[in-house]
Protein backbone atom coordinates (compact mmCIF):
# COMPACT_ATOMS: atom_id res chain seq x y z
CA UNK A 1 0.00 0.00 0.00
CA UNK A 2 1.19 3.33 -0.99
CA UNK A 3 1.80 6.04 1.65
CA UNK A 4 -1.25 7.77 2.42
CA UNK A 5 -0.78 11.75 3.67
CA UNK A 6 -3.19 14.66 3.70
CA UNK A 7 -3.34 17.01 1.79
CA UNK A 8 -1.12 20.37 2.36
CA UNK A 9 -4.07 22.78 1.55
CA UNK A 10 -6.84 22.19 3.74
CA UNK A 11 -9.57 24.26 4.90
CA UNK A 12 -10.01 26.04 7.57
CA UNK A 13 -13.07 24.73 9.39
CA UNK A 14 -15.37 21.53 9.20
CA UNK A 15 -19.20 21.79 11.14
CA UNK A 16 -21.87 18.82 9.73
CA UNK A 17 -24.83 20.59 8.55
CA UNK A 18 -27.78 20.41 10.89
CA UNK A 19 -29.25 17.28 9.24
CA UNK A 20 -26.17 15.41 9.19
CA UNK A 21 -25.46 16.70 13.10
CA UNK A 22 -28.87 15.12 14.02
CA UNK A 23 -27.81 11.81 12.53
CA UNK A 24 -24.49 11.81 14.33
CA UNK A 25 -25.68 12.55 17.81
CA UNK A 26 -28.24 9.53 17.34
CA UNK A 27 -25.76 7.10 15.78
CA UNK A 28 -23.51 7.76 19.02
CA UNK A 29 -26.34 7.22 20.88
CA UNK A 30 -26.28 3.49 19.83
CA UNK A 31 -22.74 2.79 21.32
CA UNK A 32 -22.63 2.08 24.88
CA UNK A 33 -21.05 4.53 27.23
CA UNK A 34 -17.17 4.50 26.81
CA UNK A 35 -17.57 2.71 23.38
CA UNK A 36 -18.83 5.69 21.26
CA UNK A 37 -15.65 5.86 19.83
CA UNK A 38 -16.24 2.80 17.64
CA UNK A 39 -18.51 5.32 15.60
CA UNK A 40 -15.48 6.95 14.16
CA UNK A 41 -15.27 4.77 11.02
CA UNK A 42 -19.63 6.13 10.07
CA UNK A 43 -19.11 9.28 11.32
CA UNK A 44 -15.60 9.96 9.17
CA UNK A 45 -17.86 8.64 6.25
CA UNK A 46 -20.59 10.70 6.68
CA UNK A 47 -18.15 13.88 6.62
CA UNK A 48 -16.83 12.78 3.78
CA UNK A 49 -19.83 12.35 1.85
CA UNK A 50 -20.82 15.91 3.22
CA UNK A 51 -17.10 17.42 2.03
CA UNK A 52 -17.74 16.71 -1.51
CA UNK A 53 -15.89 13.32 -1.51
CA UNK A 54 -13.16 13.82 0.53
CA UNK A 55 -12.27 13.97 3.97
CA UNK A 56 -10.25 17.42 5.17
CA UNK A 57 -7.75 16.73 8.48
CA UNK A 58 -10.41 19.70 10.14
CA UNK A 59 -13.30 16.85 10.01
CA UNK A 60 -11.19 14.30 11.69
CA UNK A 61 -10.82 16.40 13.99
CA UNK A 62 -14.27 17.51 14.49
CA UNK A 63 -15.09 13.80 14.44
CA UNK A 64 -12.43 13.05 16.95
CA UNK A 65 -14.05 16.23 19.37
CA UNK A 66 -17.44 14.74 18.83
CA UNK A 67 -16.60 11.03 20.36
CA UNK A 68 -14.03 12.74 22.62
CA UNK A 69 -11.10 10.66 20.74
CA UNK A 70 -7.47 11.94 20.49
CA UNK A 71 -6.91 13.70 17.06
CA UNK A 72 -4.67 11.39 15.97
CA UNK A 73 -6.45 7.93 16.77
CA UNK A 74 -8.95 9.55 13.77
CA UNK A 75 -5.67 10.40 11.99
CA UNK A 76 -4.52 6.86 11.74
CA UNK A 77 -8.14 5.60 11.01
CA UNK A 78 -8.35 7.74 8.10
CA UNK A 79 -4.81 7.34 6.50
CA UNK A 80 -5.33 3.77 6.88
CA UNK A 81 -8.85 3.19 4.97
CA UNK A 82 -8.87 3.84 1.12
CA UNK A 83 -12.39 4.62 1.29
CA UNK A 84 -11.37 7.88 2.64
CA UNK A 85 -9.83 10.34 0.38
CA UNK A 86 -7.22 12.73 2.13
CA UNK A 87 -7.42 15.15 -0.89
CA UNK A 88 -9.63 16.56 -3.21
CA UNK A 89 -11.68 14.05 -5.85
CA UNK A 90 -13.42 14.66 -8.84
CA UNK A 91 -16.90 15.98 -8.79
CA UNK A 92 -18.08 13.50 -11.13
CA UNK A 93 -16.07 10.69 -10.20
CA UNK A 94 -13.09 9.57 -8.24
CA UNK A 95 -11.86 6.34 -10.38
CA UNK A 96 -10.69 3.77 -7.57
CA UNK A 97 -9.21 0.85 -9.87
CA UNK A 98 -8.31 -2.36 -8.36
CA UNK A 99 -5.01 -3.27 -8.91
CA UNK A 100 -4.48 -6.34 -6.94
CA UNK A 101 -3.55 -9.64 -8.57
CA UNK A 102 -6.51 -11.42 -10.06
CA UNK A 103 -7.83 -7.66 -11.12
CA UNK A 104 -3.72 -7.25 -12.68
CA UNK A 105 -3.84 -10.24 -14.25
CA UNK A 106 -7.41 -9.87 -15.94
CA UNK A 107 -6.29 -6.33 -17.01
CA UNK A 108 -5.97 -3.61 -14.62
CA UNK A 109 -3.20 -2.28 -16.06
CA UNK A 110 -4.88 -1.32 -19.46
CA UNK A 111 -7.38 0.76 -16.82
CA UNK A 112 -5.06 2.55 -15.35
CA UNK A 113 -3.37 3.91 -18.68
CA UNK A 114 -6.68 4.98 -19.39
CA UNK A 115 -7.30 6.79 -16.13
CA UNK A 116 -3.60 8.55 -16.87
CA UNK A 117 -4.96 9.45 -20.57
CA UNK A 118 -8.54 10.85 -19.87
CA UNK A 119 -8.05 12.20 -16.13
CA UNK A 120 -4.67 13.37 -14.79
CA UNK A 121 -0.64 11.64 -15.23
CA UNK A 122 -0.93 10.68 -11.85
CA UNK A 123 -3.26 9.22 -9.21
CA UNK A 124 -4.38 12.27 -6.96
CA UNK A 125 -4.71 14.47 -9.06
CA UNK A 126 -8.06 16.30 -10.79
CA UNK A 127 -8.82 16.41 -14.30
CA UNK A 128 -8.17 20.02 -15.62
CA UNK A 129 -12.15 20.27 -15.16
CA UNK A 130 -11.83 19.18 -11.65
CA UNK A 131 -14.72 16.42 -12.58
CA UNK A 132 -12.26 13.20 -12.48
CA UNK A 133 -9.76 11.87 -10.47
CA UNK A 134 -8.34 8.43 -9.63
CA UNK A 135 -6.01 5.99 -7.97
CA UNK A 136 -4.82 2.66 -7.63
CA UNK A 137 -6.30 0.64 -4.56
CA UNK A 138 -6.00 -2.81 -3.36
CA UNK A 139 -8.55 -5.68 -4.13
CA UNK A 140 -12.04 -4.48 -3.17
CA UNK A 141 -13.83 -8.05 -2.85
CA UNK A 142 -15.40 -8.14 -6.21
CA UNK A 143 -12.17 -10.11 -8.03
CA UNK A 144 -14.40 -12.96 -9.42
CA UNK A 145 -15.53 -10.23 -12.18
CA UNK A 146 -12.34 -9.01 -12.32
CA UNK A 147 -11.15 -6.34 -13.41
CA UNK A 148 -13.22 -3.92 -11.34
CA UNK A 149 -13.15 -0.61 -10.17
CA UNK A 150 -15.09 1.29 -7.50
CA UNK A 151 -16.67 4.97 -8.01
CA UNK A 152 -18.05 6.24 -4.87
CA UNK A 153 -20.17 3.43 -3.54
CA UNK A 154 -20.76 1.36 -6.72
CA UNK A 155 -18.64 -0.96 -8.30
CA UNK A 156 -18.46 -0.95 -12.02
CA UNK A 157 -17.18 -5.12 -12.95
CA UNK A 158 -16.14 -6.79 -16.19
CA UNK A 159 -14.28 -4.59 -17.33
CA UNK A 160 -12.58 -3.57 -20.87
CA UNK A 161 -10.54 -0.58 -21.73
CA UNK A 162 -14.00 0.26 -24.03
CA UNK A 163 -15.87 -0.42 -20.94
CA UNK A 164 -13.91 1.86 -18.94
CA UNK A 165 -13.95 4.37 -21.57
CA UNK A 166 -17.76 4.36 -22.02
CA UNK A 167 -18.03 4.60 -18.26
CA UNK A 168 -16.20 7.95 -18.17
CA UNK A 169 -18.33 8.76 -21.10
CA UNK A 170 -20.97 8.60 -19.09
CA UNK A 171 -20.42 9.99 -15.50
CA UNK A 172 -19.23 13.12 -17.82
CA UNK A 173 -22.28 13.47 -19.28
CA UNK A 174 -23.55 13.88 -15.73
CA UNK A 175 -25.32 10.26 -15.88
CA UNK A 176 -25.41 7.35 -12.94
CA UNK A 177 -24.31 4.18 -15.25
CA UNK A 178 -25.65 1.05 -13.77
CA UNK A 179 -23.39 -0.69 -11.46
CA UNK A 180 -22.25 -4.54 -11.58
CA UNK A 181 -20.86 -6.36 -14.20
CA UNK A 182 -20.37 -4.29 -17.61
CA UNK A 183 -21.23 -7.52 -19.44
CA UNK A 184 -23.83 -9.84 -20.04
CA UNK A 185 -24.06 -12.08 -16.58
CA UNK A 186 -26.00 -11.66 -13.25
CA UNK A 187 -23.64 -11.01 -10.72
CA UNK A 188 -21.33 -13.09 -10.19
CA UNK A 189 -23.44 -16.17 -12.05
CA UNK A 190 -20.66 -17.76 -14.73
CA UNK A 191 -20.29 -15.89 -17.87
CA UNK A 192 -21.48 -19.34 -19.75
CA UNK A 193 -24.90 -20.13 -17.78
CA UNK A 194 -24.64 -22.60 -15.09
CA UNK A 195 -22.58 -25.60 -15.19
CA UNK A 196 -23.29 -27.38 -12.03
CA UNK A 197 -25.96 -28.23 -9.89
CA UNK A 198 -28.42 -27.94 -12.82
CA UNK A 199 -30.25 -31.66 -11.58
CA UNK A 200 -32.10 -30.08 -9.10
CA UNK A 201 -34.76 -28.02 -10.30
CA UNK A 202 -37.21 -29.87 -8.19
CA UNK A 203 -37.44 -27.51 -5.40
CA UNK A 204 -37.10 -24.16 -7.38
CA UNK A 205 -39.92 -22.18 -7.28
CA UNK A 206 -41.82 -21.26 -10.15
CA UNK A 207 -40.88 -17.18 -9.80
CA UNK A 208 -36.96 -17.84 -11.21
CA UNK A 209 -35.41 -16.42 -13.99
CA UNK A 210 -32.15 -16.15 -13.70
CA UNK A 211 -29.36 -17.83 -12.71
CA UNK A 212 -28.79 -15.95 -9.51
CA UNK A 213 -31.78 -16.66 -8.28
CA UNK A 214 -31.84 -20.40 -8.80
CA UNK A 215 -28.48 -19.97 -6.89
CA UNK A 216 -29.46 -18.68 -4.16
CA UNK A 217 -32.75 -20.97 -3.92
CA UNK A 218 -30.54 -23.82 -4.12
CA UNK A 219 -28.10 -22.67 -1.28
CA UNK A 220 -31.68 -22.03 0.67
CA UNK A 221 -32.66 -25.70 0.28
CA UNK A 222 -29.92 -27.32 2.03
CA UNK A 223 -30.06 -25.78 5.17
CA UNK A 224 -33.72 -23.52 4.99
CA UNK A 225 -37.20 -23.87 6.14
CA UNK A 226 -39.90 -23.53 3.41
CA UNK A 227 -40.66 -19.78 4.69
CA UNK A 228 -37.42 -19.17 5.09
CA UNK A 229 -36.99 -20.18 1.59
CA UNK A 230 -39.58 -17.67 0.27
CA UNK A 231 -38.05 -14.93 2.06
CA UNK A 232 -34.60 -15.66 0.38
CA UNK A 233 -35.98 -16.37 -2.85
CA UNK A 234 -37.77 -12.95 -2.74
CA UNK A 235 -34.78 -11.03 -1.44
CA UNK A 236 -32.61 -12.57 -4.48
CA UNK A 237 -35.66 -11.42 -6.48
CA UNK A 238 -34.91 -7.94 -5.02
CA UNK A 239 -31.53 -8.05 -5.66
CA UNK A 240 -31.20 -8.80 -9.33
CA UNK A 241 -34.45 -7.23 -10.59
CA UNK A 242 -33.35 -4.93 -12.62
CA UNK A 243 -31.62 -7.48 -14.32
CA UNK A 244 -34.50 -9.57 -14.65
CA UNK A 245 -36.27 -8.31 -18.09
CA UNK A 246 -32.44 -8.93 -19.91
CA UNK A 247 -31.72 -11.94 -18.66
CA UNK A 248 -32.07 -14.58 -21.09
CA UNK A 249 -30.51 -17.06 -19.81
CA UNK A 250 -31.30 -20.56 -20.75
CA UNK A 251 -29.89 -23.06 -18.18
CA UNK A 252 -32.11 -20.94 -15.79
CA UNK A 253 -34.80 -21.11 -17.93
CA UNK A 254 -34.91 -24.96 -18.40
CA UNK A 255 -34.76 -25.03 -14.52
CA UNK A 256 -37.63 -23.13 -14.36
CA UNK A 257 -40.24 -25.38 -16.67
CA UNK A 258 -38.47 -28.17 -14.89
CA UNK A 259 -39.35 -26.57 -11.51
CA UNK A 260 -43.36 -25.66 -13.00
CA UNK A 261 -43.88 -29.41 -13.43
CA UNK A 262 -42.82 -29.99 -9.91
CA UNK A 263 -44.62 -27.83 -7.96
CA UNK A 264 -48.01 -27.95 -9.55
CA UNK A 265 -49.45 -29.71 -6.63
CA UNK A 266 -48.14 -27.11 -4.39
CA UNK A 267 -49.91 -23.93 -6.41
CA UNK A 268 -52.92 -25.87 -6.43
CA UNK A 269 -52.93 -26.39 -2.69
CA UNK A 270 -51.76 -22.94 -2.31
CA UNK A 271 -54.95 -21.37 -4.43
CA UNK A 272 -57.09 -23.87 -2.84
CA UNK A 273 -56.53 -22.45 1.21
CA UNK A 274 -56.55 -18.87 -1.01
CA UNK A 275 -60.29 -19.74 -2.17
CA UNK A 276 -61.08 -20.41 1.24
CA UNK A 277 -60.60 -17.41 3.21
CA UNK A 278 -63.75 -14.77 3.63
CA UNK A 279 -63.79 -11.12 1.65
CA UNK A 280 -65.24 -9.67 4.77
CA UNK A 281 -61.17 -8.41 5.75
CA UNK A 282 -60.06 -7.60 2.24
CA UNK A 283 -58.60 -4.21 2.04
CA UNK A 284 -60.29 -1.61 0.01
CA UNK A 285 -58.83 -2.33 -3.78
CA UNK A 286 -58.47 -0.95 -7.01
CA UNK A 287 -59.48 -1.70 -10.36
CA UNK A 288 -56.13 -0.09 -11.57
CA UNK A 289 -53.88 2.70 -10.52
CA UNK A 290 -54.98 6.36 -9.49
CA UNK A 291 -54.23 8.00 -13.11
CA UNK A 292 -52.59 5.61 -14.70
CA UNK A 293 -49.84 5.52 -12.56
CA UNK A 294 -48.76 3.07 -9.72
CA UNK A 295 -46.51 3.27 -7.06
CA UNK A 296 -42.94 1.47 -7.20
CA UNK A 297 -43.92 -1.19 -4.28
CA UNK A 298 -40.88 -2.23 -4.65
CA UNK A 299 -39.44 0.42 -2.56
CA UNK A 300 -40.82 -1.45 0.08
CA UNK A 301 -38.46 -4.24 1.72
CA UNK A 302 -39.28 -7.29 1.13
CA UNK A 303 -41.66 -6.68 -2.17
CA UNK A 304 -39.88 -7.82 -5.29
CA UNK A 305 -41.37 -8.16 -8.91
CA UNK A 306 -43.31 -10.80 -8.33
CA UNK A 307 -45.14 -9.59 -4.80
CA UNK A 308 -45.77 -6.19 -6.77
CA UNK A 309 -47.31 -8.02 -9.51
CA UNK A 310 -49.42 -10.16 -7.02
CA UNK A 311 -50.24 -7.27 -5.08
CA UNK A 312 -51.31 -4.99 -8.51
CA UNK A 313 -53.56 -8.02 -9.45
CA UNK A 314 -54.99 -8.03 -6.27
CA UNK A 315 -55.71 -4.43 -6.38
CA UNK A 316 -53.14 -2.79 -4.61
CA UNK A 317 -51.04 -0.06 -6.54
CA UNK A 318 -50.27 2.73 -3.87
CA UNK A 319 -48.29 2.98 -0.91
CA UNK A 320 -50.90 4.39 1.23
CA UNK A 321 -53.33 1.56 0.01
CA UNK A 322 -50.52 -0.52 1.89
CA UNK A 323 -50.33 2.17 5.01
CA UNK A 324 -54.21 1.60 6.09
CA UNK A 325 -54.42 -1.76 6.10
CA UNK A 326 -55.91 -3.31 9.52
CA UNK A 327 -54.75 -6.31 11.30
CA UNK A 328 -57.98 -7.95 9.89
CA UNK A 329 -56.36 -6.70 6.43
CA UNK A 330 -52.84 -8.16 6.32
CA UNK A 331 -54.39 -11.42 7.92
CA UNK A 332 -56.50 -11.44 4.46
CA UNK A 333 -53.13 -10.33 2.50
CA UNK A 334 -51.18 -12.95 4.38
CA UNK A 335 -53.36 -15.58 2.99
CA UNK A 336 -53.91 -14.72 -0.26
CA UNK A 337 -50.13 -14.48 -0.71
CA UNK A 338 -49.45 -17.85 0.68
CA UNK A 339 -46.96 -16.38 3.35
CA UNK A 340 -47.36 -15.75 6.80
CA UNK A 341 -45.94 -13.32 8.71
CA UNK A 342 -43.86 -11.10 5.87
CA UNK A 343 -46.25 -7.92 6.35
CA UNK A 344 -45.21 -7.75 9.47
CA UNK A 345 -41.68 -8.97 10.16
CA UNK A 346 -40.90 -6.42 7.16
CA UNK A 347 -43.06 -3.58 8.64
CA UNK A 348 -44.73 -3.15 5.42
CA UNK A 349 -46.93 -0.58 6.91
CA UNK A 350 -44.66 1.22 8.28
CA UNK A 351 -42.50 1.66 5.22
CA UNK A 352 -45.98 2.56 3.06
CA UNK A 353 -46.95 5.15 5.13
CA UNK A 354 -43.28 7.03 5.04
CA UNK A 355 -42.92 6.34 1.42
CA UNK A 356 -46.57 7.71 1.04
CA UNK A 357 -45.93 10.75 2.70
CA UNK A 358 -43.12 11.59 0.02
CA UNK A 359 -40.40 10.40 2.24
CA UNK A 360 -37.41 7.77 2.27
CA UNK A 361 -36.80 4.84 3.82
CA UNK A 362 -33.26 3.06 4.43
CA UNK A 363 -34.18 0.28 2.11
CA UNK A 364 -35.56 2.47 -0.54
CA UNK A 365 -32.86 5.19 -0.28
CA UNK A 366 -30.51 2.11 -1.32
CA UNK A 367 -32.44 0.70 -3.70
CA UNK A 368 -32.13 4.27 -5.46
CA UNK A 369 -28.27 4.08 -4.96
CA UNK A 370 -28.85 7.13 -2.91
CA UNK A 371 -28.37 5.98 0.72
CA UNK A 372 -27.40 9.43 2.67
CA UNK A 373 -28.99 12.52 4.09
CA UNK A 374 -25.43 13.64 3.02
CA UNK A 375 -23.81 16.63 1.23
CA UNK A 376 -23.43 16.72 -2.51
CA UNK A 377 -22.42 13.15 -3.52
S1 LIG B 1 -8.37 -8.42 -6.89
FE1 LIG B 1 -9.56 -6.86 -7.73
S2 LIG B 1 -11.37 -6.96 -6.58
FE2 LIG B 1 -10.11 -8.45 -5.65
Amino acid sequence: MSVRRIAQEQPETFEFNAENMIWAEELIKKYPVGKERSAVIPLLWRAQEQNEGWTSEPAMRKVADLLGMAYIRVYEVATFYTMFQLSPVGKKAHVQVCGTTPCMLRGSKELIEICKKRIAKTPHTLSEDGDFSWEEVECLGACVNAPMIQIFKDTYEDLDEKALEDLLDAFARGEQPKPGPQIERTLSCPESGLTTLTDVPEYLPLNLTSDSEVAAEKNLNADKTSEDKEVATETAENETSENKAQDSNNSAEDLKSAAAAALTEKSTESSSATDDVSDDHRPEYLDGPRDGQADDLKMIKGVGPKLETTLNALGFYHFDQIANWTRENIAWVDNSLSFKGRIDRENWLEQAKTLASGEETEFSKRANYDDTPKGDK
